[in-house]
């Protein structure tokens, strides 16, 4: 056979059964794309609940009260950004924003310790398994952080994304250090 068309010699020496995927057999342990992941995360979360446990005892979480309000979003361009904050009166002064020489230290630092703000790029951790549905992040490096160390550092995060009663939620789990874990609740809205 002679072939005159370039193409045609290049398909003719390549197994077309190896060069193309087979769209009848499902891919068998092939890895994800971290983009579809990212895609599969990508959207606007708020916060359902958090709660804490050090050594896997259930403690209360001091930081965010019983009531807090949250909203995440992560973006198909892999940026994503978190802000909690606690809602008891009792944690939240009626503080204006910017400070006045006249409001009390005392309760800039309850605000302080009762709320998280912070964002950043985020990856997929490609170290471990990770599919659309359940594998682990890092937030970060963090651009901007209100917690001052967490600048320039990476947030690690286990997401498990499910389907429950036409919503879609999301579960983030993360290590706090010292045996200290949270799992944190959201819903998505968009
Ligand atoms: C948080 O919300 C999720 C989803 O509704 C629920 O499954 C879980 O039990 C709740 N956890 C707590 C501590 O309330
Ligand atoms: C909280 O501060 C705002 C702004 O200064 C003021 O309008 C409001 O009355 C204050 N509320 C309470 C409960 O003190
Ligand atoms: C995603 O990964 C988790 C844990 O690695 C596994 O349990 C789950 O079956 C996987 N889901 C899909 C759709 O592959
Ligand atoms: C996060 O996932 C890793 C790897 O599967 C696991 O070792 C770790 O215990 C998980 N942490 C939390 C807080 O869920």
């Amino acid at each position: 056979m002679y072939i005159t068309n370039p193409l045609f010699a290049l398909l003719a020496t390549t197994s077309l059964t190896t060069a193309l995927p087979n769209p009848n057999s499902p891919p068998k342990n092939k890895p994800v794309k971290t983009q579809d992941i990212i895609n599969a995360l990508a959207g606007t979360y708020t916060l359902i609940n958090t709660s804490s446990t050090l050594n896997n005892v259930p403690i209360p979480d001091l930081a965010y009260g019983e009531a807090p309000v949250g909203i995440l979003t992560y973006s198909r361009s892999g940026y994503m950004s978190a802000t909690i904050t606690a809602t008891e009166p009792a944690l939240r002064p009626n503080l204006t924003f910017p400070f006045q020489a006249s409001d009390l230290d005392s309760d800039w630092a309850l605000v302080g310790k009762h709320s998280i703000g912070y964002a950043g790029p985020f990856r997929v951790n490609e170290a471990i398994p990770a599919n659309k549905t359940s594998g682990q992040v890092f937030h970060g490096p963090l651009v901007a952080a209100n917690v001052p160390t967490w600048v320039g550092k990476e947030q690690r995060r286990n997401y498990t994304i499910m389907r429950e009663g036409g919503k879609t939620l999301l579960r983030i789990g993360s290590e706090r250090g010292g045996g200290y874990r949270g799992v944190l609740w959201w819903k998505k809205v968009d």
